[in-house]
């Protein structure tokens, strides 16, 4: 394995706030040394003057399709779509055919993420067999076979009594519960975000408050049992608030919203494009400028993608018969990088912050730093370089994008996961 030299980059570390102009030597599969500049004559040179170097990007929440729908992402495929997105890390939800409620499910997707080789893919286990709400499943067998969370992802863990067992199971393990936060009788049969865009549309709204309901529930349920909650993809502003209160009070809970609720509001749907639907879906503006507040104060930890690939035949059926779901690895850090940092809201540090240290503290794995000795994994992203998303370049095997032929800002160049390159801009076209 050869060294590498990293020259002239903009180094952002958001566990030691280093945020300064360094050299970076790799060596061994490890970050060897950091300094202002170094001269190693043997190792080969990345030239990233102008570029940030972040740690790898984690993402909590991602879906794979493996096993059960090839045709619409892999381990394979999706792994490459995490690279091009800056992810070194990805975790892969539950809601495969067969779920993953036992231990060689777990196996058989830790042994294809190593033959795919390009990130660490760490499954998140289902609560309930099959997902069926019911029956938990053996929490000690899927911690063994290396689950990293557990959830019931697409659908809430309806039966309280349930949750209450799940979360107190959990804490035997200090593994996260991740909670789709969702009231199924309230948010049935919505397309978009109930409100006067909807009423417009004439298009069946699904509440704020079904979101808010359950997460309130939730909340007064990890107080109880003591245990760890993450709520998944956040999306209104009285989420944000429950949110809030509970962390001050001391109620263990984590939470993360999605690139597509701090960028859209929910007048994009007046374009009828079916991309925009999503569960929970794009919210008021109102909700949107509080998840905007919640990621500023630290209520809300982590950017996810929540990427949800559908295959064309799917997306294409008519509105209400759609899919919910848009694909979203590859296009996350240029959103952060156009509405958080280009507009001024939050620091590269801040923002770096809920795709690297936080994700890693969440589900407990040593990574999403940058120090001297700490294993390389590591991403360079061009700052202000234009891109074009289109349909040859999206990784992944589902283009459900609304980004689809838009211009972003921010480009991921270098993927770099324990020493090895993984991903290269030049390499790719
Ligand atoms: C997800 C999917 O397609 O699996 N869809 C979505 O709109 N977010 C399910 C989910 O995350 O709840
Ligand atoms: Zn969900
Ligand atoms: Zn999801
Ligand atoms: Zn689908």
């Amino acid at each position: 394995m050869s060294s590498i030299l990293i020259k002239g980059a903009r180094v952002i570390d958001p566990r030691s706030k280093l945020d300064a102009a360094r050299d970076m030597l790799i060596r061994q599969g490890k970050i060897a040394r950091i300094e202002k500049s170094i001269t190693a004559p043997k190792a080969r040179v990345v030239r990233a003057k102008d570029q940030v170097v972040v740690p790898g990007l984690i993402d909590l929440h991602c879906h794979l399709r493996d096993p059960g729908r090839p045709d619409e992402e892999t381990i394979a495929t999706g792994s490459e779509a995490a690279v091009a997105g800056g992810f070194t890390s990805i975790c892969c939800m539950p809601n495969t055919d067969p779920a993953i409620d036992n231990e060689s499910i777990v196996n058989y997707i830790y042994k294809e993420a190593a033959r795919v080789g390009l990130c660490n893919v760490l499954p998140v286990g289902a609560i309930t067999k099959a997902r069926a709400g019911k029956e938990i499943t053996e929490f000690a067998e899927l911690q063994h076979a290396g689950v990293k969370a557990f959830s019931d992802d697409g659908d809430t863990v309806a039966d309280s009594s349930v949750l209450r067992h799940a979360l107190e199971y959990s804490k035997a393990f200090d593994v996260p519960i991740f909670e789709h936060a969702l009231d199924k009788e309230l948010a049935r049969d919505g397309l978009m975000n109930e409100g006067l865009v909807a009423t417009r549309l004439g298009l069946k709204g699904s509440p704020a408050i079904a979101e808010e309901l359950i997460v309130a529930r939730d909340l007064l349920l990890a107080g109880f049992t003591g245990a760890r909650l993450h709520v998944c993809h956040v999306s209104t502003r009285g989420a944000v608030e429950l949110i809030r209160r509970a962390k001050r009070e001391g109620v263990r809970v984590t939470c993360e919203t999605c690139p597509h609720y701090f960028y859209f509001n929910d007048e994009v749907l007046e374009s009828l494009d079916v991309n925009f639907k999503v569960n929970p879906p794009i919210r008021s503006e109102v909700d949107r400028q509080a998840i905007i507040e919640g990621l500023k104060d630290g209520t809300i930890d982590c950017i996810a993608t929540d990427h949800a690939p559908h295959c064309r035949a799917e997306k294409e059926l008519e509105f209400a018969n759609a899919p919910y779901g848009m694909i979203g690895l590859e296009t996350a850090v240029s959103l952060a990088v156009m509405e958080l940092i280009n507009r001024q809201k939050m620091s590269w540090l801040d923002v770096m912050r809920k795709l690297t240290v936080n994700p890693a503290g969440i589900i407990r794995i040593p990574a999403g730093c940058i120090s001297v000795g700490a294993a390389a994994d590591i991403t360079i992203i061009a700052p202000d370089e234009k891109w074009k998303v289109s349909e040859e370049q999206i990784r992944s095997r589902s283009k459900n994008t609304p980004h689809l032929n838009k211009e972003l800002v921010g480009r991921v160049t270098n993927v770099i996961l324990n020493g090895r390159v993984k991903y290269s801009l030049k390499d790719g076209q």
